[in-house]
Order: C-alpha cells, then structure tokens, then sequence
C-alpha cells in the first residue's frame, strides 16, 4: 500500500535579492513547533517583474507570501484588501491568498512592538519614545506603537519635512491612544531636543546602519534607563548600538524584529501562532558563529 504523500501549504518569501533571506529557516522551524503543513521558499521577482511572479506563484497554488525589498509598496499596490496597519503604513510585508482575494498586511511594526516588551521586556505603556528616521521602516512601526499607549513619541528625521508629515499622519491616531506626538526642533533632527532629558526607548529606523552611518541624535536623549533599539542586525553591533552603549544606554539589534514579524505573519496565515523566543535563540548562536 502506497501512503498518500502528505498535502503542504505553500508559501515563500519574494525579493530582490532574496538569497541571503532567513524567513525560510524561520517558518520551517515555526513549521516544526506547531505540527502545521508548510513548505516555504525563497522567490526572486525580476525588479519589473513583481506582480507576475506574485500571481503566477499564486496560480501555481500558493497561498502565501513575505515581501521583502524592494516589493513592499509594489505589494500594498496589488492587494485588494489592506488591514488597517498595512494602510497606515502605506506598504506590505505579508500577503495571504484566500477566497475573497489578495489581503496585505504588515507585521513589522507588531514584531519590534513584541521584540521590545516580550523579549526585551520593556513595556511601552507611558513610555516615552524617540524615532529616528521618516522613511518606510519608520511609518510602519508607528501604529503599532501607538496601539501600546505610550506616553510621548517624538519623530526626528535628517529631512524634517518628512518627520513633520508622518507626525501629521498620526496625530489622530496618537490622540485616541492618549499619546503625544512630536516632530522635534524646528529642524526636526534631534540638534534641538525637544526635552533633553533620556529617552525610555530609541528606535532606530533610519537606513543608516546599512552603510556604518550614525543617524544625528542628541547625546542626551540616551541614558542608563534607555533601550536603543536597531532595526538592523548582523554578526557584530552596530555604530548606533555601540553609540548607545557609550552613553550608557542598553542595546538591542533588529533580530528578535525580524523573528517576530515571521511569528505574526504565520498566524495571518495559518491562525496559530509560534513561540519565536527558541528561533530568535537559534538564529542568534548562528549569528554568533558568524562573528
Ligand atoms: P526605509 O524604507 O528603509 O525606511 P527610506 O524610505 O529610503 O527607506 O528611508 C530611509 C530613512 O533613513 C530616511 O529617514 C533617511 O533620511 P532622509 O529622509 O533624510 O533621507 C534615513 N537615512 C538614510 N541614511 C541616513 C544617514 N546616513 N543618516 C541619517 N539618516 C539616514
């Protein structure tokens, strides 16, 4: 007698480049946690060629899929129903094929949000936040944070016309969730500090850390009771980590984001959500090895 063989779900990760992706590793261990039918693959769209990989993958019977760079508007773009954070945060991270269409959603924002207070263990409630950068990383955490109530988020941007409009896209937002929002000095970067006293967490959302660049910020917004958070991680620190930790302030990198933006999307998709504390473990010896 011949067994079935056993029906997977599929779904991938889509980019350009997408060959240095973790999410595979990570949804095949999430996979493995939860006893759930998954394959997930990695997917490179030709730069001109996005919405018909998508669609052929979907065809294909794909159910699922990550976007990554430089896809994430394109993917805002394709889907015919938005959740309420991939709007405000004007991109997409996560797409899920299903009967009604194509429904994007982002779960950036919900991963650092869960990296800070689950895994760092720091709550944002009355917090008071400093953001630096205005860019896409930047307007998809806002939401999310804001959701957490925390006392005071102060955006700063090297162009401050841009940390300007993100506070006035969330200024109705920041009110319901009794949160002040601020777009800095006159320049918006943080030369002229609004209050130039610690802040409880700094996030890094500039692109800074890409090229080794240290985003302009005050000295004094960082403190012993601050976290300074980097949305980007690698084998070693980076120059905004060790910035903070000279000034006495703890850091963390984007790993534990990146593990935990996986943990949400596999339960957009699949309703169930996996532990991402060992994965966030697993990949950090993995990194360690690296160095
Ligand atoms: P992403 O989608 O990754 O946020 P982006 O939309 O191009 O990319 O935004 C990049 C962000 O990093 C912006 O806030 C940018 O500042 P500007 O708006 O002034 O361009 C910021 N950034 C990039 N390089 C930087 C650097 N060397 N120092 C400070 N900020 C930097």
């Amino acid at each position: 007698m011949s067994a079935e063989p056993i029906q997977r779900d599929r779904y991938a990760v889509v980019g350009n480049p997408v060959a240095h992706s973790k999410s595979p590793y990570i949804h095949a261990q999430f996979a493995a946690a939860t006893g759930e039918r998954v394959d997930y693959d990695r997917l490179l769209a030709p730069l001109d060629g996005f919405v018909e990989h998508v669609q052929a993958f979907r065809a294909a019977g794909g159910r699922g899929l990550n976007v990554t760079v430089p896809f994430k508007l394109e993917a805002h773009a394709l889907a015919n129903r938005l959740s309420p954070r991939a709007a405000a945060a004007g991109a997409v991270n996560t797409l899920r094929f299903d009967e009604d269409g194509i429904f994007g959603d982002n779960t950036d924002g919900f991963g650092l949000v869960r990296d800070i207070e689950v895994n760092l263990g720091v709550s944002l409630k009355g917090a008071r936040v400093l953001l630096l950068g205005a860019g896409g990383a930047a307007r998809g955490v806002v939401l999310p944070m804001l959701e957490r109530q925390p006392r005071e988020i102060t955006i700063v941007n090297r162009t401050a016309q841009k940390a300007h409009a993100l506070v006035e896209q969330f200024e109705g937002a920041a009110r319901e969730f009794g949160c002040l929002i601020n777009g800095g000095g006159p320049d918006a970067v943080y030369r002229d500090p609004v209050d130039a006293k610690p802040y409880d967490v700094i996030v890094n959302a500039t692109a800074g850390s890409l090229d080794a660049a240290l985003p302009e910020c005050d000295a004094r917004a960082f403190g012993t009771g601050s976290l300074a958070y980097d949305m980007m991680y690698g084998a070693e620190p980076t120059v905004f980590m060790r910035h903070a930790e000279s000034l006495g302030a703890r850091a963390s990198d984007g790993l534990g984001m990146l593990v935990e933006q996986a943990a949400e999307s596999f339960f957009v998709w699949r309703g169930v959500r996996p532990d991402g504390a060992p994965v966030l473990a697993a990949l950090r010896k993995q990194l360690a090895a690296q160095a």
